[in-house]
C-alpha cells in the first residue's frame, strides 16, 4: 500500500503485550506502570484477524515488539498462526532476550525466521542497573540460543547513551570479529523516561570513535530497517548505526505500528492512533477493518518531530508502542 508520500507500507510491527519482565531506566519510570488490563490488550486470536487484513493489503513482513513479547502466554502459537499466512516474507521479533534460552527452538519450530535482542552493555553490574535488576547471563544465554537455532540474522540493539555505555563502543564491535552476530547502535530517542535523560549521543559521533581506532568496511545486512552497516576485517558479524534523530530515513519509512490494546498507530512518535479493537469487538467486517489500516495509512505523516520539540512527558514509551 502506498502512503500519502509515495512510500510502500508493507511492514507491521505488532506489539504484543505492554508487560515487560525489565524495567530499562530509559523506558520505564521508577514507580512502575499502570499496565492494561487482559480485557483491553487484543486476544491472540484478534491479532490473527487483524495480521488477516494486513496480509490482505499487501503487509508482507511482521515484527513482534512488546513490552517484551515472550512474557505473553502461547506466544509461539502466534508465531505459527502468523508464519502460515500466505504471503508472509519476513517473520521477527524483537526481545529482550532474557526467556529466549528457552524458547528459541520452539519459537524457531513455529516459523520465526529472526531476533533482535536488546542489550546495552556487556557489564552484567551495569545491565542489573540499567535494567533495574536483570540478569546479563540470561541474554547472554538468549543470544546464544538465537545462534544455535539460526534466528538470522540476529542482531544486537544497542542504545547508546553518554556518560553510560559509550565506553563500551569498541567492545560491543569487538563481538563481530567472532560471532556473526550485527551490532546495531541506537540513537536515544526522547520517549518513555529517555524524556529526562541527558545521554543523547548522535550515531555519526559513536561511529567517528570507532572508525579512530578501528578500520571499518561498508557491509550489507538483510532487513527491513534503516541502519547503515560496516564490518571490521575478516569479521563474522557487522556493526550498524540507527540515526533516529540526527539523521532522520522517515523518507524511506515502510511501517505501520499495531498496539498491545488494538490501535494502529502510523508515527513512533505522533500521538495520533486509528482505534482497531472497538470495531473488531463489535463485528466489523474484514473490509471495514481493511478501511481502518488504509486511514492509518493515509495518516503517515512526512516524518517525525522528535529531534525538534520539547518531549511530552506524557507520551506513550517503547513499552506501550512496541519499539
Ligand atoms: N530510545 C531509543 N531506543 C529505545 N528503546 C526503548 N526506548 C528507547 C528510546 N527512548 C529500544 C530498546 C530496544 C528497542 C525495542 O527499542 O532498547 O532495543
Ligand atoms: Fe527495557 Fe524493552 Fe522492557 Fe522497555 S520494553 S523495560 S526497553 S526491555
Amino acid at each position: 500500500m502506498l502512503d500519502g508520500y509515495g512510500r510502500e507500507i508493507d511492514y507491521l510491527r505488532v506489539s504484543v503485550t505492554d508487560r515487560c519482565n525489565l524495567r530499562c531506566r530509559y523506558c520505564m519510570p521508577a514507580t512502575g506502570v499502570k499496565q492494561k488490563s487482559h480485557e483491553e490488550i487484543l486476544r491472540l486470536e484478534e491479532i490473527v484477524s487483524l495480521l488477516e487484513v494486513a496480509v490482505g493489503l499487501g503487509f508482507k513482513r511482521v515484527r513482534f515488539t512488546g513490552g517484551e513479547p515472550l512474557v505473553r502466554k502461547n506466544f509461539s502459537y502466534l508465531v505459527a498462526r502468523t508464519a502460515s499466512l500466505p504471503g508472509i516474507e519476513d517473520l521477527a521479533l524483537t526481545t529482550n532476550g532474557t526467556l529466549l534460552a528457552e524458547q528459541a527452538a520452539e519459537l524457531r519450530r513455529a516459523g520465526l525466521k529472526r531476533v533482535n535482542i536488546s542489550l546495552d552493555t556487556l557489564d552484567g553490574e551495569k545491565f542489573a542497573r540499567l535494567t533495574r535488576g536483570g540478569n546479563l547471563e540470561r541474554v547472554k544465554e538468549g543470544v546464544a540460543a538465537a545462534l544455535r537455532y539460526k534466528l538470522e540474522p540476529v542482531k544486537l540493539n544497542v542504545v547508546i547513551t553518554r556518560g553510560f555505555n559509550e565506553d563500551e563502543i569498541e567492545a560491543f564491535a569487538a563481538l563481530t570479529r567472532q560471532e556473526p552476530v550485527h551490532v546495531r547502535f541506537i540513537e536515544l530517542m526522547p520517549l518513555g523516561q529517555a524524556t529526562e535523560l541527558n545521554g543523547f549521543l548522535p550515531a555519526t559521533e559513536v561511529l567517528a570513535r570507532l572508525e579512530q581506532s578501528v578500520p571499518l568496511e561498508p557491509a550489507a545486512v538483510p532487513g527491513n530497517g534503516p541502519a547503515r552497516y560496516y564490518r571490521l576485517a575478516g569479521g563474522k558479524g557487522t556493526i550498524g548505526f540507527i540515526a533516529a534523530i540526527s539523521q532522520c530515513f522517515c523518507a524511506r519509512c515502510n511501517r505501520l505500528r499495531l498496539t498491545a490494546d488494538g490501535k494502529l498507530r502510523p508515527c513512533l512518535e505522533s500521538e495520533h492512533e486509528v482505534d482497531v479493537r472497538g470495531p473488531l469487538r463489535a463485528g466489523a467486517t474484514r473490509e471495514e477493518l481493511a478501511a481502518l489500516f488504509r486511514a492509518a495509512v493515509a495518516a503517515k505523516p512526512a516524518r517525525h518531530r522528535l529531534g525538534r520539540r520539547t518531549p511530552r512527558q506524557d507520551a506513550r514509551a517503547m513499552w506501550q508502542i512496541g519499539g
